[in-house]
């Protein structure tokens, strides 16, 4: 895949299952990932989206008892061989509920509270955390209050403080819950950004396929804790659609139009993931 220079997530049969739960939240799941491919994550609530999250991460097992099995390596090294503050250095991870990670008495205190535990000197720090905030869009908010925050500022500083420690994966969890459509727009943009520019790998968790399909090279669909399609955004949607709109997953209104043009004869031509390909199709068509 383009942009890809080796792996840098791969299960093999990851399985997990909480304590005191009755059945597996992931379920033999393998998945190799690049580095810095962009990954759409989706699937229904109760997927194991976030179950999966937390293993990359390695809240799982080290704060979320319970039995996994297979193998997870991140970097090459086993997740079950480092401790949580060695894989903060590879993967970010900006919470669903972002409220739940951050706790510092202003902004930007929160922002340097990671690379201050790394034993930075205080320029590398000061640098960190300025280009943080910078890329993040939070640098108006330095001084404020966690509390003070609107959800879809408490993500952006979530986001910051999660660049501030430079990992090599940075993992969304439904970052558009609490953004309206434009920030959504602005933080996906952001980080398609910071991706491009030092190679980091983006998961993003979303059901709504339109906000991220963009910008997602790949499709990771997931189902009772099985990934059950992988592939391109194009492919996936135009060879699944009909199975991931019974997941009831967000599927891009242009491409739901477009499939039952196609239904009824009136187009022939792939689905397309978003309004400018439509366009495109569509003014091929009206010229000729
Ligand atoms: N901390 C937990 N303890 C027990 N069960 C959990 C916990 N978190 C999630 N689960 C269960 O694991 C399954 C997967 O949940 P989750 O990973 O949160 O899905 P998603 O993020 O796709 O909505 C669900 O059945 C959920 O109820
Ligand atoms: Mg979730």
């Amino acid at each position: 895949m383009a942009g890809t220079q080796g792996e840098i997530i791969a299960a093999r049969g990851l399985g997990f299952q909480y304590a005191g739960s009755a059945s597996k939240a992931l379920d033999d799941i393998s998945i190799v990932i690049g580095q810095g491919e962009f990954v759409l994550l989706t699937g229904p609530s109760g997927c194991g989206k976030t179950t999966l999250c937390r293993c990359l991460n390695g809240l799982i097992p080290n704060f979320h008892p319970g039995e996994i099995s297979g193998e997870l390596l991140v970097d090459g090294v086993s997740v079950a061989a480092e401790t949580t503050s060695e894989l903060s250095r590879k993967v970010g991870y900006v919470f669903q509920n972002p409220e739940n990670q951050l706790f510092a008495l202003t902004v930007e205190k929160d922002v340097a509270f990671g690379p201050e535990n790394l034993g930075l000197t205080r320029e590398e720090i000061r640098g960190r955390v300025d280009w943080a905030m910078e890329a993040a869009g939070t640098v108006a908010l330095k001084d404020l209050a966690p509390y003070e925050l609107s959800g879809g500022q408490q993500q952006r500083v979530a986001l910051a403080g999660v660049l501030a420690m430079k990992p090599s994966v940075i993992v969304l969890d439904e970052p558009t819950s609490f953004l309206d459509p434009r920030t959504a727009e602005e933080i996906m943009g952001a980080v398609d950004d910071l991706r491009r520019e030092n190679g980091i790998t983006v998961i993003v968790v979303e059901h709504r396929l339109d906000l991220v399909g963009r910008y997602a090279e790949r499709i990771v669909v997931m189902d009772h804790g099985r990934i059950v399609a992988d592939g391109k955004v194009e492919d996936v949607l135009d060879a699944e659609f009909d199975r991931l709109s019974g997941l009831g997953i967000g599927l891009p209104k242009v491409s739901l139009l477009w499939s039952l043009l196609k239904r009824d004869g009136l187009v022939s031509e792939r689905l397309p993931t978003h309004v400018e390909s439509a366009v495109k199709m569509l003014s091929q068509r009206l010229s000729n």
